[in-house]
């Protein structure tokens, strides 16, 4: 299922073919990433002179009328919601048979590089970044929008205002996964359908989804973020698939000793394989599980902020300097 390389019909493996020219009123400056259905680049909005990120969706999207309308419906929600923890969308439309979406540019790194680059978190930071992605999902489940691929990859850390809010969290990509179309049955045999590690046992099963499919997301990712690894890491897609559906996740805290028991329970209803077993939102669960955390050995360890006496704690001492994106607004004053 995953075999293959992740190719995208873009221009693969010619990533400078797009750079200078100009896609839709915005001019391509640099490839930011890219992943199995779409290629993020870095491009300049000729319209409003700003800088802004460009996803160019693989043209084989725009012919699935399915993905299609899907796209253009959840591009047009996910715009209408102002939220801090979701990257807003700007524009997005189709051009010479290419879907494409506009939105702000987030200078920072995905949470997967940063899983890649510091392997598992301190509780407390795990935690702020918990919070506020279970945030932009709870205010999205308001406007009945299910993000469906929650994901380290779909969550954008860039840095925070000060010591107490050292990073800022975007959620991004709503409703823009083939995995759903994928898992019920629209994608042909080798066709790449992206990590299986968070998805929930509805989504296999073709169910209907709601919300709690992203309680489910999140916790795969939350789960991550403190254990080095997702719940279900098998040699195969098959074999996540299955563990998905019917094996119960590992206590975390065998995994990652020192970390309160409680924790597991928590763990336990939010990967519940049914929906209407798990934590009604996302800040439930995250609530829950901050609650279990203190009750522990772990204890302080999840205080947010300069406050905490885990190993993240802001740092004591004047504070940093402005993040990347608040700079303009700096050099005003
Ligand atoms: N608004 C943005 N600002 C800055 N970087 C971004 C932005 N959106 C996406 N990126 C970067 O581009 C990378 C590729 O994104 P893309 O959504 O194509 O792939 P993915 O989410 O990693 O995988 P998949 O195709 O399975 O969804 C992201 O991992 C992220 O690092
Ligand atoms: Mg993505």
């Amino acid at each position: 299922m995953t075999g293959g390389d992740r190719e995208t019909g873009l221009p693969a493996g010619r990533p400078s073919g797009l750079l200078g020219r100009e896609v839709a009123g915005y001019r391509v400056e640099d490839e930011i990433g890219r992943g199995g259905m779409a290629v993020v680049y870095r491009a300049h909005d000729l319209r409003l002179d700003r800088t802004v990120a460009l996803k160019l969706l693989a043209p084989e999207l725009a012919r699935n009328d399915t993905f299609r309308k899907r796209f253009a419906h959840e591009s047009r929600v996910a715009a209408s919601i102002d939220h801090p923890h979701i990257v807003p969308v700007f524009d997005a439309g189709e051009t010479e048979g290419v879907l494409y979406i506009a939105m702000r540019y987030v200078a920072g790194q995905d949470l997967a590089a940063l899983l890649g680059r510091e392997g598992p978190l301190p509780p407390a930071k795990a935690g702020r970044i918990a919070a506020q992605v279970a945030s932009a999902l709870d205010a999205a489940h308001a406007h009945d929008l299910v993000h469906r691929d929650v994901k380290p990859g779909n969550i954008l850390v860039a840095e925070g205002t000060d010591g107490d809010h050292p990073e800022h969290v975007y959620l991004t990509d709503f409703g823009l996964t083939k995995k759903s179309l994928s898992l019920t049955g629209f994608t042909t045999v080798g066709e790449f359908v992206g990590t299986l590690d968070y998805v929930a046992p509805e989504q296999i099963s073709g169910k209907p989804v709601d919300g709690r499919c992203d309680v489910y997301g999140l916790a795969c990712v939350v789960f991550e973020t403190l254990a080095g690894a997702p719940p279900f890491r098998r040699d195969t897609d098959w074999a996540v698939l299955w563990a998905q559906q019917y094996d119960p996740p590992p206590p975390l805290s065998e995994l990652r000793p020192g970390l309160a028991g409680a924790a597991d329970a928590v763990f336990a209803r939010a990967l519940a394989k049914t929906p209407e077993e798990r934590y009604g939102t996302c800040l439930e669960f995250v609530a829950e599980l901050r609650a279990a955390l203190l009750s522990g050995a772990g204890a302080t360890q999840w205080e947010p902020g300069r406050g905490a006496s885990g190993s993240s704690a802001g740092p004591v001492g004047p504070p940093p300097a402005p993040p990347a994106w608040a700079r303009p607004v700096f050099r005003e004053v």
